[in-house]
């Protein structure tokens, strides 16, 4: 098992995770879900597609929610510094054989869509339309105040190929991970960084790829409580999955909720700094009760077994096989 040391200086810079693309079933219903209830802002509808953000949010959309057949995850995307990284990066997935290719997409810039060795469909730009941010326009705050997205959580079926791959070739630095408790431990997930929190992205175990979550910074632990009370009483009391509590991988505060077509979102807070170049990745071991919750609650199995498919991604078992503590 390794655990990478940060690429100082990667050939091309990759700023952030920027956005999502979901399927969904009916538009309206997932209006009611993300809008009234979770409290993101609508930036516009444009034919079946809803594009939304959150309250601090300057730029056009972090969620699109599309009216699909099947609800399956169009893309997810990187924001990057400047229209010479797409260059850059284009060229390195073409010199592995990766597909990439330009595509144009809604309120973005010059696009590269592209599918990384395990089949997610990714994309990366550099601009997007602006949009005048609602931070102080506190009127305007519903539901759990969701200020913007913060990462994305995938199901991998080689935790180590996937890991190398953000890791060497992205530029990803490494926070925290999780390893087998045998003898010669193997990886079991890792939580990855660019923009100087816990994570962008981390890479899960499991049958892949799939969508594990995408998560939402909210400003503090309360309006997670409130969001809570806010759902159990207005008919959202099944779409609550796990939580509220507190992991003890990244300390942040959480809640998981299924949104009307069973994509999972998380409600996250309280995480840390991880902007120091000797940051020392924090592991934990696979079987520890306060890895997954601080205060010792095991997770639902549908947690560790359920997901969205990619759009075009086939899914294949893990070449792993390991087991969490799971609920009962
Ligand atoms: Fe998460």
């Amino acid at each position: 098992m390794t655990v990478h040391h940060p690429v100082v200086n990667p050939p091309f810079n990759i700023v952030r995770v920027s956005h999502v693309e979901l399927g969904v079933a009916d538009l309206e219903r997932s209006r009611r879900f993300y809008v009234d209830t979770l409290g993101l802002i609508e930036t516009e509808q444009v034919g079946r597609s809803l594009y939304l953000r959150g309250l601090e949010e300057r730029n056009h959309h972090s969620f699109i929610l599309t009216e699909m057949a099947e609800p399956v995850v169009r893309r997810f995307g990187f924001k990057v510094y400047a229209e010479s990284d797409l260059d850059l990066i284009q060229q390195r997935f073409t010199e592995l054989e990766l597909p990439a290719e330009w595509t144009s997409q809604h309120a973005q810039g010059r696009t590269l869509r592209v599918r990384d060795p395990a089949g997610m469909p990714l994309e990366f730009y550099a601009s997007m339309d602006s949009i005048e941010r609602q931070l102080q326009n506190y009127g305007a705050y519903r539901g759990c105040h969701p200020q913007r997205i913060d990462h994305i959580n995938c199901f991998t079926h080689d935790v180590d190929a996937s890991y190398e791959f953000y890791a060497q070739e992205l530029g990803f630095r490494t926070t925290e991970y999780t390893e087998t408790d045998d003898p010669e431990p193997q990886m079991w997930a890792v939580w990855l960084h660019r923009k100087g929190n816990v994570h962008d992205i981390a890479l899960t175990n499991g049958r892949g790829p799939r969508l594990h979550h995408a998560a939402i910074w909210v400003p503090t632990a309360m309006h997670i409580i409130h969001l809570c009370d806010l759902m159990s009483t207005t008919g959202y009391l099944d779409a609550m999955e796990r939580g509220p509590g507190r992991h003890g991988i990244s300390n942040a505060f959480f809640l998981y909720v299924r949104d009307p077509d069973g994509h999972r979102i998380e409600l996250f807070t309280s995480d840390y700094l991880t902007v120091d170049p000797d940051f020392e990745p924090i592991g934990w071991k696979l079987r520890d009760a306060q890895r997954q919750t601080l205060w010792g609650h095991a997770a639902p199995r549908s947690w560790f077994e359920e997901g969205s498919c990619f759009y075009g991604a086939e899914v294949q078992n893990p070449t792993l096989e390991a087991r969490p503590i799971v609920a009962v």
